[in-house]
């Protein structure tokens, strides 16, 4: 893991990463040097060039026009403006289009046509070598330009191509994964519906079929979809190392991205970088922010990532696109800089004339100057050079979340009793409880190393396989707090249900054993009886979506269910198992007693927040080893306090603040709170 490469970004800029995508090539000469004064006017440091700019660079195939981008490297260089350079593999051209094999075809067998973007097939090898030859180019002619601070490997990697190129490489795949035909038949099952596989060449990618497909075939199609792209990252990753070593390399993951698996992309970049866009419309997409941001520092086990897109006010690609209010844009920038981010970057820095995206928001809108989301951009822009030695300084966690792509790509891609399940939604609830109870967390696999943490939440881990099961029994055994969540556990990593009854791998570790599952209608709810003695407790509990009949060994019963065919038997129960504790939810629980639950494990484990605030007051701490920097962001549109624990400066208004100060938050505001770390 290469954490000094990762630094040398922030190093050089000398500070927090500002800026954002720029498009010159559809600007003329005039609006250049506007755009690099208003640049420096806004404190921008770093601006990514020609993601999607293949046509521009290359408009006939062998062809390159590197001019124009020497011209604008060097003027925003002359302005101290440093450049992430991208490889422009998200929109090849349209003469490379023009050889048809390289465009992706859907699962429907519906090869597109060019026109938008992102319309290549990843394992067209004509594609391959003409995306490689022009980031060779690419790199060769910049390596040693002092402006090229990053590099950005493509665009949102997301391709799912079905075409017959995939085909032969996904089952050249399967052939390296499993070695036999006889192994394949068995780790997919395929007695089941007549699909006993005869010979390597009738088997093929999951397109479009009657009904429901094998799910453990799609299940390893999502498997090859992540590492076929990830091919085509690290070979251009590779063509730039070898050119510059002293560079760092990103690329840019989606949030909530359900085809690639970005834990094992991020230890092949120097840097993880995100784009995100919380819908200010939606009440609480800050909070799936908080986790997405959790996520990406986690991906490597704590180095400070990047923000590389936002939007500084509305998107257009949504049905309805209300525009983010410029104190919105403030708070969550600081957000994500709170959560580990070493950079506030945006898309994009001009609002484009035409063009699909000519109506998304951009630092400058087309109003210009005049306009309330320039001066946001700007003051935004001023402010962040207070937090110049924040860079680098990281979050402490001792408390974990698991996410895993693995589990996704099963529960999603198998028939159950709930077949509307959500696993983003179902971690979301989880993760909610455990944002309202301020403590910090980490998003991690249950493949991690769990040392590290007191509390672990495990929401809805249908995949579990014995390692992880065992991984999971230890923590608990050593004294870690764990809350595991219904429909964990059931299936190995072929998708194969894990005998006898469910969740046997985490018998011992919850004390209980599920002996059935079924879903609840849509609609209803279950009343619960609480048993258990913990504060702020809501005074009614109900059981919605799904009910686990639990059988219990070593556990107790914490809450029961009132009515219905299992009245009287345990919903939630907890177990003593070592020096740890494990609670098992086999049920969706209201939000009011999910929080009481999580909240008081979290208080059992000894984990605290680092300051205790207001519920809609986040406070996040990062620290170096010589400074502690506390965020405090008021998401109410109301005043909040905030009770100072030691004496600090809050970097954005400079005023020092003593020891139990009350420190009042305006609607929407931040504060960064600045303390020495003595004898730390
Ligand atoms: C991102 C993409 C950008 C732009 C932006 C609009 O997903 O990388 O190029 O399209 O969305 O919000």
């Amino acid at each position: 893991m290469n954490d000094e490469l990762s630094s040398t970004l922030t190093r050089r800029l000398g500070g927090i990463a500002y800026g954002g995508d720029y498009n010159p090539e559809q600007w003329d000469r005039a609006t250049w040097v506007e755009d690099v004064r208003l640049m420096c006017e806004a404190g921008v440091n770093l601006v990514t060039v020609g993601v999607f700019s293949w046509s521009s660079l290359e408009p006939r195939d062998g062809h390159f026009t590197f001019g124009w981008l020497d011209e604008i490297i060097d003027l925003l260089w002359s302005n101290g403006i440093a450049v992430d350079l991208a490889t422009p593999n998200a929109a090849p051209p349209p003469w490379l289009a023009g050889h048809t094999d390289t465009l992706l075809v859907e699962r429907d067998g519906r090869r597109v046509s060019i026109g938008s973007r992102g319309h290549f097939c990843p394992s067209s090898e004509l594609y391959r070598d003409r995306s490689r030859r022009i980031a060779s180019a690419l790199a060769e002619r910049y390596r040693n330009h002092p402006a090229i601070a990053l590099w950005h490997i493509g665009n949102e990697y997301h391709a799912h191509c079905f075409c017959d190129t995939c085909d032969s490489r996904f089952r050249g795949w399967l052939q390296h994964r499993y070695g036999s035909l006889e192994e394949l038949n068995d780790r997919w099952g395929t007695t089941f519906w007549s699909q006993g596989y005869d010979a390597w060449d009738q088997v093929h990618l999951p397109s479009k079929v009657r009904g429901h497909v094998n799910p453990t075939r799609e299940l390893d199609f999502s498997r090859f979809t992540s590492e076929v792209q990830h091919e085509l990252f690290l070979a251009e990753r590779d063509i730039l190392r070898a050119a510059a070593p002293g560079i760092p390399i990103t690329t840019n993951f989606m949030a909530f991205f359900p085809l690639i698996d970005y834990r094992r992309w991020a230890e092949g970049v120097d840097v993880v970088s995100l784009d995100m866009y919380p819908d200010p419309a939606v009440p609480g997409s800050l909070i799936e922010a908080a986790f997405q941001y959790d996520l990406m520092r986690s991906l490597r086990h704590g180095q400070p990532w990047l923000l590389l897109e936002q939007a500084s006010s509305a998107v257009s690609q949504w049905q309805v696109n209300v525009a983010k209010s410029p104190e919105r844009m403030r708070l969550g920038s600081y957000q994500a800089v709170a959560r580990g981010a070493d950079s506030v970057m945006f898309f994009q820095w001009r609002a484009s004339r035409y063009g699909q995206e000519k109506f998304h928001s951009a630092m400058v809108p087309h109003g210009g100057e005049s306009t309330d989301t320039w001066r946001a951009v700007r003051a935004l822009g001023q402010e962040l050079d207070t937090l110049r030695d924040v860079p680098g300084s990281r979050i402490r966690a001792e408390a974990a979340i698991v996410w895993d792509w693995d589990n996704k790509w099963a529960v999603e891609g198998a028939a159950h009793p709930l077949n509307s399940f959500s696993y983003r939604d179902v971690v979301m609830e989880h993760y909610r409880a455990l944002w309202r109870t301020g403590v910090h967390a980490d998003v991690i696999s249950l493949d991690d190393d769990l040392s590290a943490y007191r509390v672990i939440v495990v929401p809805n881990q249908y995949l579990l396989s014995q390692h992880a099961a065992d991984a999971l029994r230890r923590f608990v055994e050593n004294g870690g707090h764990v809350l595991v969540s219904y429909f964990s556990g059931i299936v190995d990593e072929h998708d194969h249900v894990a005998l006898p009854g469910y969740a046997p791998g985490l018998r011992e570790t919850i004390g209980a054993h599920v002996r059935d599952i079924t879903a609840i209608r849509e609609g209803e709810a279950i009343p619960l009886v609480v048993s258990m003695e913990i504060a702020d407790l809501p005074g009614s509990a109900a059981a919605m979506r799904w009910q686990d009949d639990i059988g219990l060994e070593t556990a107790t019963a914490l809450v029961s269910y009132g009515s219905g065919r299992f009245a009287g038997r345990p919903a939630v129960t907890d177990n003593r198992l070592g020096a740890g504790r494990a609670i098992y939810v086999g049920t969706t629980l209201d939000e009011g007693l999910l929080g009481a639950i999580m909240s008081d494990l979290v208080k059992t484990a000894g984990v605290r927040p680092p300051l205790s605030a207001p519920a809609d007051v986040e406070v996040v701490e990062r620290r170096s080893e010589a400074a502690s920097y506390l965020f405090a962001l008021n998401h109410s549109d109301e005043a909040r306090n905030v009770v100072l624990e030691r004496e600090a400066i809050d970097r954005l208004t400079g005023v020092a603040y003593s020891s139990g100060h009350t420190l009042e938050l305006a609607p929407q505001d931040v504060a960064v709170l600045f303390s020495a770390r003595i004898g730390a």
